[in-house]
């Protein structure tokens, strides 16, 4: 996608040390990018905070991942903010979740609009709790036709519900005749996903340092590269980000065959 080399320059000018935006090649910036933003609750226990300061802090370093994926130019940024398994946390947490994420998506929506970002969810949100089902619906309308990055929020999200799901909505079709058993092929499934209209991620972060999936984009993620950190999400900023697309450019990417060099 196209950026604005001005407000590029600006956003990447003041850098660290180890890294700079020279660093990367902006003509090879992956145009699907996935973060699984994970270690919010450590972040805060290790600053003597509660988990709910913890997510506080997460959503403040999406806020700072989103801006920095616009500036580069990146198609589509996907994140995931809460899976089907984190019903299991307390209530008092999951409420709390809920309750920010409503908060924030309303606050936020201003710059959406500025920035031209269309939203879509991932996951079942009709079983959300009503206020944020609403404000998340809000969102997806006032943003439906804009035609800068996708921002695609995985909220109670889980990859096997999206796969059973898809499975089930092949039976049905099969089972009117609409659809031949001989016509069920990769795309067959990959339409009835939620991700249906997006490509799928080049490159997956996941932060804190889990070498893990935990349910997140199974399908999607086959040929995905991943960069793991042991930063905690709340830390995580666009100079992580830069890092995280430096060590993507720097791998060979096989999808099965023999190296390109
Ligand atoms: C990620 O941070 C946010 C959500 C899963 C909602 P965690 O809440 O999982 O933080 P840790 O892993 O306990 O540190
Ligand atoms: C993965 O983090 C889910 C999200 C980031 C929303 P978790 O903290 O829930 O994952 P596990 O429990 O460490 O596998
Ligand atoms: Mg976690």
């Amino acid at each position: 996608m196209k950026y604005d080399v001005d407000k590029f320059n600006a956003y990447f000018a003041e850098h660290p040390a180890d890294i700079s935006i020279d660093d990367i090649d902006m003509a090879r910036i992956p145009r699907h990018v996935s973060c699984i933003m994970d270690g919010n609750g450590r972040w805060a226990t290790a600053r003597g905070l509660s988990r709910g300061e913890g997510h506080k802090a997460g959503i403040l370093a999406l806020q700072e991942v989103i801006t920095a994926c616009v500036r580069m130019g990146v198609d589509v940024l996907s994140a995931y903010a809460f899976s089907t398994e984190n019903w299991n946390r307390p209530q008092a947490e999951v409420n709390l979740l809920m309750h920010l994420f409503a908060k924030t998506f309303v606050d936020e929506l201003p710059l959406l609009k500025r920035e031209n970002v269309r939203v879509e969810f991932l996951g079942d949100i009709s079983a959300l709790p009503k206020k944020t089902r609403d404000v998340f619906e809000y969102g997806l309308e006032q943003t439906r036709s804009h035609t800068g990055m996708t921002l695609a929020l995985a909220v109670n999200y889980g990859a096997r519900a999206e796969l059973t799901r898809a499975a089930r909505l092949i039976a049905e079709d099969v089972a009117s005749g609409r659809l031949a058993p001989e016509d069920v092929d990769d795309s067959a499934v990959a339409s009835r996903l939620y991700t249906s209209d997006l490509p799928d991620p080049e490159l997956v972060i996941r932060t804190s340092g889990e070498m893990r999936v935990s349910n997140y984009l199974l399908w999607q993620i086959a040929y995905s590269e991943f960069y793991i950190t042991d930063t905690y999400w709340p830390d995580f900023d666009r100079w992580g980000l830069v890092r995280a697309i430096a060590a993507f450019q720097g791998r060979d990417r096989r999808f099965g065959g023999l190296s390109a060099q």
